[in-house]
């Protein structure tokens, strides 16, 4: 399904019966709701699911190809309105955790709860933003496939290339059929992106945080540090992952997030 607005058509697919509690997945950089199929079906026998595409993602629309976190968390308000959900547990990885703090911090009376999944509080360091531009440098250059096969390799860990080769292409493929400008503008985007430590203090929902145990991206001391500053939280660590947790090793990381919402019945 597509909402339309001003900037084009957010796509989404929604699981399950609307009157159980609800559970929105947002998803990472540059992949689409693709990457939490396993997730949803899973938690669709219980839950009410959302997915969608992140602007210029998947198959929302690319729009102007200029991005700031504050306007992918304006869709997924639009989103939430226009699905006439009161109230949702959010589920982000990595940027999809930047647009959940930012959320969060913006619409607390929104959500009941928060799951954090390979992502971190904090900005870019000056290191992170030369990252990007030699990332951007790389895509204007027509390389799209160095910056994704490089990308690659910083996303999953070593065995899972072994071990779970149908969830790499699944991931390489979603990363290729992005479109260039909207790389690009994501890009900028996280480059800009606030630094929430402080505000996180401010989280009074239950809020679990997950982290792959080889997670070069955001990794264990990030998850830690979120932990500290939101009163109450729950880290789990995932083993033998990465980045991309949720697929690198679903058994485990479902199970943490089934116990979470069983626990705090969300
Ligand atoms: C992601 O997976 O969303 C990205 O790694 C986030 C980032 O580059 O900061």
């Amino acid at each position: 399904m597509v909402l339309k607005l001003q900037f084009g058509n957010l796509a989404f697919t929604t699981y399950g019966n609307k009157g159980n509690p609800a559970v929105t997945f947002i998803h990472g950089f540059p992949f689409s709701r693709e990457m939490w199929s396993e997730q949803c079906e899973v938690l669709s026998k219980d839950h009410y699911v959302v997915a969608y595409d992140i602007r210029g993602h998947g198959e929302s629309s690319v729009g102007s190809g200029q991005y700031l976190i504050e306007m992918f968390v304006d869709d997924l308000i639009s989103l939430l309105d226009f699905l006439d959900l009161k109230s949702t547990t959010l589920c982000g990885l990595s940027m999809g955790g930047y647009i959940a703090q930012r959320a969060v911090d913006r619409a607390a009376d929104r959500f009941s709860g928060l799951i954090l999944c390979d992502t971190k509080s904090t900005a870019d360091t000056n290191t992170a933003k030369l990252n990007r531009a030699n990332q951007i440098k790389t895509i204007v250059d027509g390389k799209k496939e160095k910056f994704v096969e490089d990308m690659l390799h910083s996303l999953f860990a070593p065995a899972s290339f072994e071990k779970n080769g149908d969830g790499v292409e699944k991931i390489k493929k979603i990363m290729n059929s992005t479109d260039d400008h909207a790389l690009i503008g994501t890009l900028i985007a996280l480059s800009a992106r606030m630094d929430m430590t402080d505000s996180l203090s401010n989280i009074k929902i239950p809020t679990l945080i997950l982290v792959g145990d080889q997670d070069k991206l955001t990794t264990v001391a990030d998850a830690d540090l979120m932990h500290t500053k939101i009163r109450g939280s729950e880290v789990v660590i995932v083993k033998e992952s990465g980045h991309v947790s949720n697929i690198e090793n679903a058994a485990e990381f479902n199970n943490a997030v089934i116990t979470f919402l069983e626990k705090n019945r969300l």
